[in-house]
């Protein structure tokens, strides 16, 4: 998407690769919205401690990051052999795997691309073909968002207040992003809307990287607290929600969310507002069978205790907000059930979560009851 870097717009992209250096080349979301800065990642080590602590960040982004992780590990290769080769690549693969827990994206990411880089016959094919493969994964996630806002846009009418979650804009993947795909097409089909952002605290995706995103593209929205969505319902001023998700059960329909997203869906159900989740295909787990199951990120607690922000010399700040003393709980996600989802907004078009599974063939899965697909079942815990 565009950013206005220096007075000058110009297109970027979340996640990109420098094959000369072997380097992932990632936008720092850390110094967002203050500062813009692209950021090199020049081993794989780099490259997953990017993704543990949040340089780049959201299911899709960390999804393309694992994938270029892996090419990436797998082209540092300097030993001999294919039995050698394999084993350092089943080395980078699970250190890259434990960065972030509850994302289905990079493990499907990187199971695709072991799944192409075994087609080759010596190191330096599979070296190529690995960088290849993650390649196709950024640019599939690309079009998957696309796609998604080509199904979405009718959704979005003309005057609509909309709320969305923490960020699953172009930050949170490739390009573009999935909820607030259908809102860029209807911007470019001319229709004006309102968002209103949902801070997300204890990180603050929304009142930073949503809001920013926004305001880059042109278009009207406020932050508000987590807690006023309830409030703006009950008056009539929220029209339709859509988010994103870091893992769909592809059995259950279950949807797995930025903490906060489940006490909205409630929310959105008292209130009779149609309530989305955009998702690219990397987002769908084939194998779990029970929500309860989906791997829940705990972070740290400072996390919650204190806020970050820069100070009036432009410096990135944290400060502690909390009662000195006190401790607290973290969880990073939450799951939302099927029951309370009114579709699921997919490259394939929008489907009810409980037609997921009759339709996993057109939707990249297995057409054998009880397969794998996609790695998926590799994330379980
Ligand atoms: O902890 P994050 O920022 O990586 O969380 C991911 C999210 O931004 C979301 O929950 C998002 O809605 C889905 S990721 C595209």
């Amino acid at each position: 998407m565009n950013v206005i870097h220096r007075g000058r717009t110009k297109p970027f992209r979340t996640v990109d690769f420098d094959a000369p250096a072997n380097a992932v080349l990632l936008i720092e979301q850390r110094l967002l919205p203050h500062r813009f800065k692209v950021v090199s990642m020049s081993t794989h080590r780099d490259t997953a401690a990017a993704i543990r602590d949040m340089i780049v960040r959201g299911a899709g982004a960390i999804g393309a990051t694992a994938a270029y992780g892996l090419a990436q590990g797998a082209r540092e290769f300097g030993g001999r052999g294919r039995v050698a080769f394999e084993r350092h690549v089943d080395r980078v693969f699970e250190h890259l795997k434990s960065a972030r827990p509850t994302a289905v994206d990079p493990v499907n990411a990187m199971v695709e691309v072991r799944r192409r880089m075994s087609q080759g016959t010596t190191v330096a094919e599979c070296q190529s073909l690995a960088l290849e493969a993650a390649r196709a994964f950024a640019e599939e996630n690309v079009q998957h968002c696309r796609e998604i806002g080509r199904h979405g846009a009718p959704l979005i009418r003309e005057g609509m207040r909309v709320l969305t979650h923490c960020n699953a804009g172009w930050l949170a993947f490739v390009d573009i992003g999935t909820a607030t795909a259908p809102l860029y097409a209807a911007q470019a089909e001319g229709r004006n809307f309102h968002v209103f952002c949902d801070e997300t605290r204890p990180r603050s995706q929304g009142a930073t990287l949503t809001a920013w995103e926004l305001h880059q593209q042109g278009i009207a929205h406020s932050v508000i607290a987590d807690n006023a969505a309830g409030h703006l319902m009950q008056r009539g001023e929220i029209d339709l929600v859509i988010v994103g998700s870091d893992r769909v059960l592809g059995r259950t329909g279950e949807v797995a969310n930025k903490i906060g997203t489940y006490t909205k869906a409630v929310l959105a159900r008292r209130h009779r507002i149609p309530f989305y989740v955009a998702i690219p295909l990397s987002t769908i787990d084939w194998e779990m069978t029970d929500g309860l199951q989906i791997p829940i990120e705990e972070r740290a607690g400072e996390e919650v205790l204190g806020a970050w922000g820069v100070d009036a010399a432009g410096r990135r700040r944290q400060v502690r907000v909390a009662n000195p003393g006190s401790t607290a709980r973290n969880p990073g996600f939450d799951v939302t059930p099927a029951e309370l989802i009114t579709g699921i907004i997919t490259p394939v078009g929008i489907l009810k979560p409980g037609q997921l599974w009759k339709n996993r063939a057109r939707l990249g899965g297995t057409s054998a009851v009880g397969g794998s697909v996609g790695g998926a079942s590799s994330a379980s815990p």
